[in-house]
């Protein structure tokens, strides 16, 4: 959930690169943040707690230079949010950035404090810096005292480190945490993620875990933790670097949610055939899936939402059973699985602890598995059988928006594809289905258009204090997915419910005071039930907004307070559409109220930790 960066090169380039891919890693974590620079031979540390900005102002006044530097950007785990907390952490000459957990940091302390060293912060990394500080104080060089001190410690970990001893290196190993590295001219680069080091190079080498990276300004080494030296390959990445800037919107949010109609249209992209109807996914065979009698899906968060309507699509489509379980509850308990049962673990990040754990011990149980993620060669996606990858390009603003829709589009080609190897569908079902695909972008760009409208609507609820979201059938998830939104954003309270669940709970908090957003698109029997909901939220005098496909919706209006209309789609299709107004209007909500959009307080965007 932290980030951490490294840059080797250009003396007059290094406290902006640092800085740059700081603000770019902010997303990931965001109570404190610090930069060590190497400048004439000794590192030079500042810290600061709170948002970025704090610290590129101290930075700013003491203007540092050198040849390298490491940076961080924290999400406490051990520790409270404080400057003593953040990272780097250092010991002698030795400084230290870290993302996730030292597992036996006690035991080390402890040992390490019997030898005289004093901690000074409560964090878990401090042991980490003593330790290599304690190696070369037995006489080892920076690298062999790096990799010694890197053996000792268990538990998951991207490291980068710098030694006023050997002031020409930046040292950096992993283990199940992501790190990248970096090639540039004259310069290198790693950090803990792509999108940091976007805007400086393209090729990039990703470290497998144990790998330990010397960055050197012309090389970059790679050895094991023995000291051997190992090859990699590099792999450009086709990220375009203006995806991780804010290209004139207020927000990443505002943004990412006007990029829908082009991460659908790149997540459909050269998949399917509208001539014979076939789907095509790089790297799926055909003949792994024909035994799958049985799928369980894995996720949390947003993506938990659209697994939920992964369910309804590949259960239509292709006729085999699908249980949806949130992540962090499908490990403890005993789940059924077997080699006839597919894994499907969804996540945006690919990193998230617990989806990643989720899947591991399905595999351990002898299922197939199967990822839907976001980010090229993550955990999750190295981890399963085969991937799916959406095309969402990098998703930055903490409330997930292009990376859900994508999911669901991810879901339903999948769910024809698995359609056609079990012989579920025809050829003529499968083009028409595709077409509807291919409809998609071009449907929510007219539902963008709506975004005035939903900014007057915001400005009129922005006030109160509770909502109600309620939705039926293959959006009753939307429900769910639109009340997430408002409460990560600003902080509202509001519950998403199956709308026939209305009388048996949240009906009791309908009053004049509770705006209910109805979801309600298409015409089917979904729509007919919900109008029944209408009526019992009505005569309670529960505000209601009616979003809907349905252009005779007006005739409403004398019942409903606000109407939302939305442009028709299929049935199957419909979520991808609905979520539109429930992401712009917790959007324009959270505005009106001032909260912090990108970076909503206490949240992260990639949830390392379980
Ligand atoms: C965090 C993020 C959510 C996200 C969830 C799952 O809580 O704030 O936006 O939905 O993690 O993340 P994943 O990367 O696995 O989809």
């Amino acid at each position: 959930m932290c980030g951490i960066l490294g840059y080797i090169g250009d003396q007059s380039k290094t406290v902006d690169v640092l800085l740059q891919g700081l603000t770019r890693l902010e997303y990931r974590g965001y109570d404190s943040s610090g930069i060590a620079i190497m400048q004439d031979g000794r590192s030079k540390v500042f810290k600061s707690k709170g948002k970025l900005s704090k610290l590129k102002t101290k930075v700013k006044k003491h203007s540092p230079k050198g040849l390298l530097g490491i940076g961080h950007t924290r999400w406490a785990t051990h520790g409270d949010a404080s400057q003593k907390n953040a990272h780097p952490h250092v010991s002698g000459g030795t400084s230290v950035v870290h993302n996730g957990i030292v597992e036996n940091y006690l035991e080390l302390k402890n040992e390490l404090k019997k030898k005289g060293y004093r901690f000074y912060s409560d964090t878990d990394t401090e042991v980490i810096a003593h330790l290599i500080e304690e190696m070369s104080n037995t006489g080892l060089c920076f690298e062999d005292a790096a990799r010694a001190a890197f053996k000792r410690i268990e538990g998951s970990y991207a490291i980068a480190v710098i030694s006023d001893r050997d002031p020409d290196k930046v040292i950096a190993t992993r283990k199940f945490s992501p790190l990248i590295v970096a090639k540039g001219d004259h310069e290198n680069y790693l950090a803990s993620d792509v999108s940091a080091i976007l805007p400086f190079c393209k090729d990039v080498i990703y470290l497998e875990d144990g790998d330990v990276a010397i960055l050197k300004r012309d090389e970059i080494k790679i050895t094991d933790l023995d000291g051997n030296q190992i090859k990699r390959k590099v792999k450009s990445i086709n990220w375009d670097p203006i995806s991780v800037e804010k290209c004139g919107y207020r927000h990443f949010m505002m943004k990412e949610i006007f990029e829908q109609p082009r991460a659908i249209l790149d997540t459909i992209r050269g998949r399917f055939s509208e001539e014979t109807g076939d789907v095509y996914f790089e790297g799926l065979d055909s003949s792994f899936f024909k035994d799958v009698q049985r799928i369980v899906v894995l996720a949390c968060g947003t993506s938990y939402h659209a697994s939920l309507i992964g369910k309804y699509m590949i259960e239509e489509i292709a006729k085999v059973s699908v249980e949806v379980d949130i992540a962090s509850e499908f490990r403890y308990r005993n789940p059924i699985i077997d080699s006839k049962t597919l894994a499907i673990a969804v996540s945006q990040s690919g990193e998230t602890a617990d989806t990643s754990e989720a899947l591991l011990e399905a595999k351990g149980r002898g299922a197939k598995t199967l990822s839907i993620t976001n980010v090229m060669m993550s955990k999750i996606a190295r981890d399963s059988d085969c991937v799916i990858y959406t095309h969402a390009g990098p998703e930055i603003g903490v409330a997930s928006t292009k990376a859900f829709t994508t999911q669901l589009i991810a879901f339903y080609l999948f769910a024809i594809y698995l359609g056609r190897i079990k012989r579920k569908l025809t050829k003529k079902q499968s083009i028409e289905m595709i077409k509807q695909a291919i409809s998609i972008p071009q449907l929510l760009e007219i539902t963008l258009k709506l975004n005035e409208q939903i900014k007057e609507l915001a400005k009129e609820f922005f006030k109160y204090r509770n909502f109600l979201y309620l939705g039926r059938g293959i959006n009753h998830p939307i429900a769910f997915e639109g009340a997430l939104k408002l409460k990560e954003i600003s902080y509202i309270h509001a519950e998403g419910y199956a709308a026939g669940e209305m009388k048996h709970g949240p009906i009791a908090l309908i009053d004049e005071d509770m705006p209910v957003v109805l979801i309600a698109p298409g015409d089917g029997i979904a729509y007919k039930k919900i109008l029944g909901n209408l009526q019992e939220v009505r005569a309670r005098r529960g505000k209601v907004i009616f979003l809907t496909s349905d252009p005779c919706a007006q005739e409403l209006k004398g019942i409903v307070d606000r109407v939302i209309e939305v442009p028709g789609s299929s049935y199957l299709l419909s979520p991808i559409v609905s979520i539109i107004p429930l992401q712009l209007l917790a959007y324009h909500i959270a505005t009106y109220k001032g909260t912090d959009i990108d970076q909503p307080r206490n949240l992260a965007k990639v949830v390392t930790v379980e």
